[in-house]
Formats: structure tokens, C-alpha cells, sequence
């Protein structure tokens, strides 16, 4: 039996389609470099995971920093999901995206600004995930002024080594997230005699792009004994925030998302069974990166010594995934070829040697003018494109119905430069 294909990219007649999309039409339509995604792709995950945690009450909080795109906020809060945010920038993407879904926003982050604790404050928020005491002290302080109770859970930090890339693995205790588990109680015991604070849940999150089951039931487990001291405590504990960090496969084994969520899920609702409290996940990747790609169009070739080159109009400012975490993309060309694969490095033009998509990648020989897919790039893609080199940023388009919507124009350099003075 082959396992499903996990994205939303296939060939059709020898042509790379996107839901039905044709990716060259999209190319010409929209120029390159361009992010497309799939609003059924999108949909579909989402849908998947709600059914693998129905057992328990659960409202996923989607963790607005992979894809913070209006059009992908909108069609995320249509499909019933809150939203995980970590800035008063992301707070106000919401709320232009998607108003009602404030009530179900979590604000997480150990860097909060006074002005975005009080913009949280006003749009009444469902939870804050402090991470410190001294934000915690500023919390009660800015409510009090306010006239406001503000619901929180400490973000507790389990010390549960999760595999993954370093920068992105964060439930260590060398780590700067959260407060140490060990000390959670008396913290909330603190929480709890501050004005203008309910301690009404419990957070964690261990990092991203984990891959096993194990490390995320660790840390549950541990947040569960938590919640029962926390309760004989006599606090009023409502909420667990599993955090986020569910992750994908960006090669080409198998990978059959259905499956590896219900096992995830399952080890999840077995821990938190008859614990009577609301689950909060802050899914990110999970939801978004494989429903989206990175299309370019090659410049040029070049051989330098033995190595060949192929020269892309994308570039690590548009995704940055490979050269931070030396992170793998599959790459596609867009119309299907029977030309010799060929070993190549697929770079962008800007001036560092980290550019890269690939190196050493086999690849059917790409030729300057064609165009290739870089894939599963829906998550931490155009939410991390810089204007490294002066370069614009990439337009985005939706498909929906097989029909393709400008969801970000492309920019030009007067909006680059709108914001400089001489
Ligand atoms: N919740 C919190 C508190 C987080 O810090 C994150 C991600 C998430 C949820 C969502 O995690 P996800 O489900 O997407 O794994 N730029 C990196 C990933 C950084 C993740 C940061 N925090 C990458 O491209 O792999």
C-alpha cells in the first residue's frame, strides 16, 4: 500500500499543480519568486487534528508565527481555531483578520512589552503564558489599572530533551524559556495573591519540529501533577496549554499525517484523561508548512571546478529555512523532465555562501529559464523573509476551488523604502 501524499503538490499531464492550480500559469500570472499555497490543504490539517483530540475539549490556538498571513489567519479562524501570538504585532494581525477570534487568543513570549500586555488587556484575551515573575508582577500592575482580571498559566519548563535543531528544541532548563516546573508552585502560589491575576492554567512547550511522541507525553505528564497540586492548592485550574512543536517530514519517506497526529493525540488524551481541564494546542508547522511551496524560476547555470550551480530568483532572504538550520526542502521542477539528473547546489543571488537551497542535491538538470518548487515551505517561509540585499519580498497566492487569489501583492522597492529618511 503506498501511504498517502502528505502535500498538496502533483503532477498533472507532466506539469506541477497546486489543488488544481497550474504552477507555471501561476508563475507567469504572478511572477517569481512566489509562495503558493493550498486552502484545502490547510483545511485539511486542521480538520485532522480537531478530529484526533474530539475526546477531549480542545481549541487549537494557531501559532500565528509560522504563517502569519491575513488570508491564512482568516481561513484559520473559519475553521474554529484561536490563535498563539508573541507580539503586539501578531495581536494586530488578528484582530484585522480575524476580530472574533480575540477570546481565543493566547499570548505567549518572554519578552512582553508593557504597550502589548496592554493591548492584550483591552482585546480580552483568553490566556497569558508568563514567563517570568517580573512579567508577572507588570501583568497584575497594568490589569489593576485597568479594571481587568487577566486569566494566566505559567509556562512551566519541564526539562524534557526534545530532538530537534537546537535553536528550536526549548523545553531544557538551560533554555530562556519558561519558569523551572520545580518552582511553578510557589509562583502560583505568588499568582494567586496578586490583584488582577487568575491562575487558570498551566502551559508548556518543548520546542518544534519533533518528530516522536515521547518527549511531548514527558512533559504532559508532568504538567498533569502539576495541575492536581495546583488544585489542592485550592487554584482554580482550567487550562492546559500543550504548546505547539508537532512536526512534519520535509524528505521523501513515508509520512502519513493522519496517523502520526492520532498517535500524538492519543498519548496526549490518555494522560489528561478525567483531568476535566480545557486543552490549548499551538500547532504551527503541523497546519501550514506542507500546504505551501516556494516557487522561482532559475536565472542561470554555472560550473565553478567540480561544482555545478544553479542560480534561482529565491534567494535566503525569501526562505531562510536552509541556511539557519540547515534545514532540507524538496525541490520539484515545475514542468516534469526526462533530462540526466544532475548533482547540483540550488543557490539564490544574494552574497553570502549560506545562500542555499541545497547542496549537492540530484536533480533532473534544471536549465535557466525553468522553474522549480521549493516545498513544504507553507511554515517559517515569507514570516521570515528579510530584505537582505534589498530584495522585495515575494507575493502569495491562495488557491481555493482551484482558483488562484493574490493574498500579498508583490512589493515594490517604494514600499521597501517607504519607511527611510536621508
Ligand atoms: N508555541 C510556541 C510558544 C512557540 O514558540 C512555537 C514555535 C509554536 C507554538 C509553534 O511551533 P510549531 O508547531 O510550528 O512547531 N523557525 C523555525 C521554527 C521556530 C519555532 C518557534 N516557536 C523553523 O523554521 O523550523
Amino acid at each position: 500500500m503506498t501511504s498517502p501524499n502528505p502535500r498538496p503538490f502533483t503532477y498533472i499531464h507532466e506539469r506541477l499543480t497546486c489543488s488544481g492550480a497550474d504552477l507555471t500559469d501561476l508563475a507567469e500570472r504572478f511572477g517569481t519568486p512566489l509562495y503558493v499555497y493550498s486552502a484545502d490543504a490547510v483545511i485539511d490539517r486542521t480538520a485532522m487534528l480537531q478530529a484526533a483530540f474530539a475526546p477531549l475539549p480542545h481549541t487549537l490556538c494557531y501559532a500565528v508565527k509560522a504563517n502569519s498571513s491575513l488570508a491564512i489567519l482568516k481561513l484559520l479562524a473559519a475553521q474554529g481555531c484561536g490563535f498563539d501570538i508573541v507580539s503586539g504585532g501578531e495581536l494586530e494581525r488578528v484582530r484585522r483578520a480575524a476580530p472574533n477570534a480575540l477570546p481565543h487568543v493566547v499570548f505567549s513570549g518572554v519578552g512582553k512589552q508593557l504597550w502589548e500586555i496592554d493591548a492584550a488587556l483591552h482585546a480580552d484575551i483568553l490566556l497569558f503564558n508568563v514567563e517570568s515573575e517580573a512579567e508577572l508582577e507588570l501583568l497584575s500592575q497594568r490589569a489593576q489599572a485597568r479594571n481587568k482580571i487577566a486569566r494566566i498559566a505559567l509556562r512551566v519548563n519541564p526539562d524534557v530533551f526534545a530532538e530537534t535543531h537546537p535553536y528550536i528544541s526549548t523545553g531544557l532548563r538551560e533554555h530562556k524559556f519558561g519558569i523551572a516546573i520545580e518552582r511553578a508552585r510557589d509562583v502560583y502560589r505568588r499568582a494567586a495573591a496578586l490583584p488582577g491575576i487568575d491562575p487558570a492554567g498551566v502551559s508548556v512547550h518543548i520546542g518544534s519540529q519533533i518528530r516522536s511522541v515521547e518527549p511531548f507525553a514527558e512533559s504532559l505528564q508532568r504538567v498533569r501533577s502539576l495541575v492536581e497540586d495546583l488544585r489542592s492548592d485550592g487554584l482554580n485550574i482550567r487550562f492546559v496549554d500543550g504548546g505547539g512543536g508537532f512536526g512534519i517530514e520535509y524528505g521523501t519517506a513515508a509520512f502519513d499525517p493522519a496517523a502520526s497526529v492520532s498517535a500524538y493525540a492519543s498519548a496526549l488524551c490518555r494522560i489528561l484523561d478525567g483531568l476535566g481541564a480545557h486543552l490549548l494546542l499551538e500547532p504551527g508547522r503541523f497546519l501550514v508548512a506542507q500546504a505551501g511551496a516556494l516557487l522561482t524560476r532559475v536565472l542561470y547555470t554555472k560550473q565553478n571546478g567540480t561544482k555545478h550551480f544553479v542560480i534561482t530568483d529565491a534567494a535566503m532572504n525569501d526562505l531562510i529555512r536552509p541556511a539557519l538550520y540547515q534545514a532540507h526542502h524538496e525541490i520539484l521542477p515545475v514542468i516534469a523532465t526526462d533530462r540526466p539528473a544532475q548533482v547540483a547546489d540550488i543557490v539564490g543571488p544574494v552574497c553570502e555562501t549560506g545562500d542555499f537551497f541545497a547542496r549537492d542535491r540530484t536533480l533532473p538538470e534544471l536549465l535557466s529559464g525553468d522553474l522549480a518548487a521549493l516545498l513544504d515551505a507553507g511554515a517559517y517561509g515569507m514570516s521570515l523573509a528579510s530584505h537582505y540585499n534589498t530584495r522585495t519580498h515575494p507575493a502569495e497566492v491562495l488557491i481555493e476551488a482551484g482558483d488562484a487569489r493574490l493574498i500579498r501583492r508583490r512589493e515594490t522597492l517604494d514600499d521597501l523604502l517607504a519607511t527611510e529618511l536621508t
